[in-house]
Parts: structure tokens; C-alpha cells; sequence
């Protein structure tokens, strides 16, 4: 690629305020990046990472500061005016119309060269031409609903490329990928970097920003705490930065002997989505004082196992028991009363009514009553009370209990889910991916209060990609691999190499 077509060889951000309802956001942050650099943004839940994004992109107009590109002072006044200086963004939820091809997308809200109608031929052989200089495999015919997430966001990707993004700006972009699919797209951003593209990374994943970045920035409370070079940095530094006090990274794990079985699964087969097997003949039971690990790469049969526990998906076959009881033909209402928490993993969607308050949405607990329906007979005082202990309990960043959850931060919303379920005492507990695009700080509390939940007897299934969280906190771990359980491995025996090789499917652990 050729450098002097860039239109970016460094982008200031000086002073940026921005302030919402009750919350000042971003409180004067300085930030720069250059052509050819990776500079990564790190912080708490609600630090203001995003804002600082959407203000650089054009979705927020400041409240003080100023925006320099090359030293001249600019005025980005919505997203098309970014597009046209050359800023691209991937949003931490994506953006992608279902419907519409995978080339339909990326041609979406561009003039044609040629008058009205879009020649979505060239479209199409551009984005093969970028899709390979970058190794971003799609295919552009695709209807973008068939899509798994890291195919959208490859999508995401390509579409800002061929919009000419010369500065690229990654919201969280590894939440929802898996370790084969960060290497690949950490060898894209690599080479956009050789390209002379400047990007900006934002994730809570430490491990991830010492890899990738050349500076690191980090926010806490809206304030930039310090940019630092890569070089010499630690995770525990980082850590510190960002939180303002020491995190414990690792977790001292100690032995319990475990009760009865709580949850068991009997030759449980169920369909997905598309009617596809999607759990063959699964046999498990965790007890109680027990926290099993379920590992494997999404997409193998984790999200059905947690729905036919849930009660949210029928299985075709087999039992599922809760305390002994044959619960399979349950309700999941009847199986939340009987003692079952659930965090589901599309916790934006299935978790939570983003038009509800906060404090509406920590006492919504049953799914099979409208919870509209027993507000009348609500006590107001009770819930407002017990809102706010769990508000402070899990540090859930809101300027009130009253305020609109679509309006928080992508990890509150998700630590407010985790502060409903888990202050339930639930009996059984399934967790699927509890700590996805949580930060260091709520990470650390939300496994505290997991081992907490250990001690108290709750029979726990843990369901996450994250393989140090699995290693971290499981008693015994067991590996899903297209919708079969491939091996039971005690914790003690469990090493990250094994575990992978059983993720892909490659040995039978048994
Ligand atoms: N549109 C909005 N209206 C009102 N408040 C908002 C809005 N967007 C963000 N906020 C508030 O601004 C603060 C910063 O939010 P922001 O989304 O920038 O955090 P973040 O660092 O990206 O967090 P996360 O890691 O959870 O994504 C939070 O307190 C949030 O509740
Ligand atoms: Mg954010």
C-alpha cells in the first residue's frame, strides 16, 4: 500500500470533555495517535473509553476541547464526516443489517460512482482485494444472519477499510472472539500497522494490550491516569493504573469436598438454532460445592447446554435433574423458584429490558411472568433499598438507581445481570461467560463471589471461553467439542495445552 495516500499521520485529541445527565464522562483526556502505531486504551467499566471514541467519531460532540489531525484543528461533526477524513470504527456491539449480503452491508449508505445504482460487482472485487491483502476470510455473498460474530466483525473490519479508514478504532473487537480468532486478527491489525494506518485498541484484556499495543492509555473515572510505551510495562502495572490499587491476577483455589450431585444431565440431545444437532448424548453432574468447567471454542454446543438447563430450550432427549427432581418438562420460572440462576451469555438481549430502570431490572427475576404485571403489587421502599446495597455491592457505575439501563456502560450492564443472579443464593448456578467484556476490577470480584458461592454449597457450571478463568476457578473441568462432551479432567491434572487439544477436537481425554 502506499503511505502518501494516507490521510492521517497523527490524530490529537486535546481536553476532551463530554458530559451526560449526573455523569462527566471524559474530564479533560489528552490523547494522540500516530500513522503506524497501536495505541491501546484501557479502563474500568464506564471509565469513558467509548465516549472518547464516539467523540473522536463523530457521535458526540464535545463539551470542551479540541481535535487535531496533522496539527489543524478540525470539527467531526457525525460519522460520515470521520468516514471522510479517514476514520473507521468498530463499535463494540456491531452494526450489520441481517438481511442484507455480507457486499450489501459494506455498500450500504454509499453513492454509487456511476449515478443511483450501486455497481455491487466492484464492491464485491474490492472487498476480495482486501479481504486478502489483510487475511480477513468472508465470503462477500454471504447473507450476513448466516454469520458467526467473527465473521461479522471481519465484515465490520473490511467495511471500514473500503471506506478508507485510515485510522482504525477497535471497541473491544476480542470480547467476542476466540483465542484462534484474536491471532488472526491481531496478524491484521499488525499489518495495517506496516501500512501506516494508525489504530486505536480498546480491551480488559491485559494480556492482549502487552501483546498488541506500541502505547498504552488508561482512563479511570473519566481522567487520563497516564500513557506509558509498551516497553517494561506488566499486567499488575496496568492493573494498578487502572483500578488505583493492587488486583489479585491469580486466584488461590482451595480444596472442598463436594456434596450431592445438584444438576445432573442425563444423554441430553438437543437441536439448535437451525435445527442442527447441536448436543449429542451429554452426560455430566456437578455437585454442590463444586464449580465444573465447561471449555471449548463457542459455537459447540456451550449455548444450547446452558438454554436446556435454563429451561429455554426442549431437548430431544435425555433428563436434566435439579436436586434429584426430573425437572426437563419445567418451566424456566418453575426452575428459577426451585433455585437456579442463570447468566446467559447474550446478556444484552436475554438478560435484561434495556428500556427498564436499574433497580427494575435487579428484582426481574422470573421469566415466565410478565414482570410488568406484579409491579403494582411491588414494594417500592424494598426494592429501591436492596437496589442500591447491590448497585454498591458490585460497583455498578450508574448515576441512579432510576436511571434507563440502556444508557450505562456495555460492562455495568452486564455486572448488574451478574448482581441479580448471584445475590439469589442460587442453588445451582450456570454461568456462561461471566466475565466477557467485564474489566480487571469486576473480573476479580464477580470470581470472588463465584468461590463464595462454592463455599455456600451452590453447584456451579461454568461455561467460558477463557481458559485461565477455567483453570482459575473449576474443581474439574470438561470440554465440549461439537456438541460432545470429550473428557472429564481433574482440576490438579488440567494444563492449558491439554485442554486446548481437546477444544479442537484432537484427543479423547477419558
Ligand atoms: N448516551 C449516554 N447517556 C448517558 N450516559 C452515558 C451515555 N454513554 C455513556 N454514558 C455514561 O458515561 C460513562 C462512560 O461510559 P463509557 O461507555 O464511555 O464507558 P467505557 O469505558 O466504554 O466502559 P465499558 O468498559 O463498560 O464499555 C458511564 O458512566 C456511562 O454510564
Ligand atoms: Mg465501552
Amino acid at each position: 500500500m502506499n503511505n502518501s495516500r494516507l490521510k492521517i499521520a497523527s490524530l490529537e485529541l486535546i481536553d476532551i470533555t463530554k458530559r451526560f445527565p449526573g455523569v462527566l464522562a471524559n474530564d479533560r483526556v489528552t490523547f494522540d495517535v500516530k500513522s503506524g502505531e497501536i495505541h491501546a486504551l484501557l479502563g474500568e467499566n464506564g471509565a469513558g473509553k467509548s465516549t472518547l471514541m464516539k467523540v473522536l467519531y463523530g457521535l458526540y460532540q464535545p463539551d470542551g476541547g479540541e481535535i487535531r489531525i496533522d496539527g489543524k484543528s478540525v470539527t467531526i461533526h457525525s460519522p460520515t464526516d470521520a468516514i471522510a477524513r479517514g476514520i473507521g470504527m468498530i463499535h463494540q456491539h456491531f452494526m450489520l443489517v441481517d438481511e442484507l449480503t455480507v457486499t450489501e452491508n459494506v455498500a450500504l449508505g454509499l453513492k454509487s460512482s456511476r449515478g443511483p445504482v450501486l455497481d455491487l460487482d466492484k464492491v464485491e472485487a474490492r472487498i476480495r482485494q482486501l479481504s486478502q491483502a489483510y487475511g480477513l476470510h468472508i465470503n462477500p455473498k454471504a447473507p450476513v444472519w448466516t454469520l458467526a460474530v467473527g465473521e461479522r466483525q471481519r465484515v465490520e473490519i473490511v467495511k471500514a477499510l473500503y471506506r478508507g479508514a485510515d485510522l482504525l478504532i477497535l471497541d473491544e473487537p476480542t470480547a467476542v472472539l476466540t483465542p484462534q480468532e484474536v491471532d488472526d486478527l491481531f496478524a491484521t491489525l499488525n499489518q495495517m500497522k506496516r501500512d501506516g494506518r494508525a489504530l486505536i485498541f480498546i480491551s480488559h484484556k491485559l494480556h492482549e494490550v502487552v501483546a498488541i499495543s506500541d502505547r498504552i492509555s488508561v482512563l479511570r473515572s473519566g481522567r487520563l491516569v497516564d500513557t506509558v510505551p509498551n516497553q517494561g510495562v506488566t499486567r499488575a502495572m496496568l492493573a494498578r493504573m487502572m483500578v488505583g490499587r493492587d488486583v489479585l491476577l491469580d486466584r488461590p483455589h482451595t480444596a472442598l469436598t463436594p456434596g450431592a450431585a445438584r444438576l445432573v444431565l442425563e444423554d441430553v440431545d438437543a437441536l439448535g438454532v437451525i435445527g442442527q444437532p447441536a448436543l449429542r448424548r451429554v452426560t455430566l453432574e456437578v455437585h454442590a460445592g463444586e464449580i465444573l468447567g465447561v471449555a471449548g471454542v463457542s459455537g459447540n454446543g456451550q449455548r444450547e447446554l446452558a438454554e436446556v438447563i435454563a429451561g429455554l430450550r426442549a431437548p430431544t432427549g435425555g433428563r436434566v435433574l435439579l436436586d434429584g427432581v426430573d425437572v426437563t418438562s419445567w418451566t424456566p420460572g418453575r426452575r428459577t423458584d426451585a433455585g437456579l440462576g442463570y447468566i446467559p451469555e447474550e446478556r444484552m438481549h436475554d438478560g435484561i429490558v434495556q428500556e427498564f430502570s436499574v433497580a427494575e431490572n435487579l428484582v426481574l427475576q422470573d421469566y415466565d411472568h410478565p414482570p410488568m404485571s406484579n409491579g403494582v403489587f411491588l414494594n417500592f421502599g424494598a426494592i429501591a433499598s436492596r437496589s442500591r446495597d447491590l448497585v454498591r455491592d458490585f460497583n455498578i457505575r450508574t448515576p441512579s438507581i432510576e436511571t434507563t439501563t440502556r444508557s450505562l456502560s456495555g460492562g455495568n450492564i452486564q455486572k448488574l445481570i451478574l448482581a441479580r443472579e448471584l445475590s439469589r443464593d442460587p442453588k445451582v448456578l450456570v454461568a456462561a461467560q461471566p466475565t466477557r467484556g467485564v474489566d480487571i476490577g469486576a473480573t476479580e470480584y464477580i470470581h470472588q463471589r463465584l468461590l463464595e458461592q462454592r463455599r455456600r454449597g451452590t453447584a456451579t457450571l461454568l461455561i467460558s471461553e477463557d481458559l485461565d478463568e477455567i483453570l482459575n476457578l473449576s474443581d474439574r473441568i470438561v470440554v465440549i467439542y461439537e456438541g460432545r462432551i470429550m473428557g472429564v479432567i481433574a482440576r490438579e491434572q488440567a494444563t492449558a495445552e491439554q485442554i486446548g487439544l481437546l477444544m479442537a477436537g484432537v484427543a479423547e481425554g477419558r
